[in-house]
């Protein structure tokens, strides 16, 4: 179907949001709570845009491209719910970037400065939580976190674990892990899905793990994405697990058909560094 943005003329398909439409096509409307892997929950107000026919803003992520829409992005009512959704988060949000390990890195900082938006309008709230270093895997600076609820979406629907959610404090609601349990205790697989797409420095690699440089499923799925001969590790570890060796066997075959003549001469040992490899053997043991 067709849909016109700022009075350019894109195609969209059914079922599609306005949003995921036109990032597609190169239009870049700001937004932040939504994911393209994620189930779509609204909450930020940052991807607002008028469409002919409707009263006021409407968020982009949570509205389907229809037939001959006419969406305008800068509209005044759109810009305004936008800025004032931006001012609220960074309200209370630390105010300096430059101290901050996710610097040059933040989806926040670099939405923040495309917007052209600063909290100076709105009171500063402090809203300081004590940071959880304790892990040596994943470290929580959740004084950072602006409640976009990504983390929570990734670890419980895309990762079905449920480690993660709202929890209330003395400073406001923010994600956590319910009852002050440690993320071992929680039951944490260590996945890395909650650092993948935390928008803030908020969740973050205590290790440096994820590489920019790697798509999202080849940091979620280390054990994969750096075999030479990315042999998909996580299926055979789960057919081993169920006892259904031939399977397992199988999914190597696809990629290697002399297992043994490869594992003579393969000098890496399934992960390039030590580091990397206590995470794989974390995954592995959770998987
Ligand atoms: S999380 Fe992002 S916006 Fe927040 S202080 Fe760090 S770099 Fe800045
Ligand atoms: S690393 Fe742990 S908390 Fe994060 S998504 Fe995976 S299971 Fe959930
Ligand atoms: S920790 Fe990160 S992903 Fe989770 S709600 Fe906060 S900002 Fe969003
Ligand atoms: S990205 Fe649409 S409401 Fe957050």
């Amino acid at each position: 179907m067709r849909i016109a943005i700022d009075g350019k003329e894109i195609e969209a398909k059914k079922g599609q949001s306005v949003l995921d439409a036109a990032l597609e096509a190169g239009i870049f409307i700001p937004h932040l709570c939504s994911r393209p892997d994620l189930e779509v929950k609204g909450g930020c107000r940052l991807c607002s845009v008028e469409i002919e026919g409707m009263a006021g803003a409407v968020p982009s992520c949570m509205t389907k491209a229809e037939e001959g829409m006419k969406i305008t992005v800068n509209g005044q009512e759109a810009e305004k719910i936008r800025k004032t959704a931006m001012e609220l988060i960074l309200a209370t949000h630390p105010a300096d970037c430059t101290g901050c390990p996710k610097y040059g890195k933040c989806e926040l900082q670099s939405m923040y400065q495309y917007m052209g938006v600063s909290a100076e309008r709105w009171r500063k709230k402090s809203r300081s939580v004590a940071n959880d270093d304790s892990n040596p895997l994943v470290s929580h600076l959740f004084t950072r976190c602006v409640r976009c609820g990504r983390c929570i979406r990734a670890c419980q629907d895309l990762r079905g674990v449920k480690v993660l959610d709202y929890i209330k404090t003395d400073v406001g609601i923010r994600a956590g892990i319910p009852d002050e349990k440690s993320l071992k205790e929680a039951g944490c697989r260590f996945c890395g899905a909650c650092i993948e797409v935390c928008p803030t420095g908020s969740i973050m690699d205590a290790l440096n793990i994820m590489k920019p440089e790697r798509s999202y499923s080849e940091n979620i799925v280390l054990c994969k994405s750096t075999c030479p001969a990315h042999i998909d590790i996580p299926r055979y570890i789960r057919y081993i697990k169920e006892g259904d060796f031939e399977r397992a066997i199988a999914v190597i075959r696809e990629k290697v058909p002399f297992p043994a003549t490869l594992g003579s001469v393969c000098t890496i040992p399934a992960r390039t560094n030590v580091k990397e490899k206590n995470w794989a053997i974390q995954f592995l043991f959770a998987s």
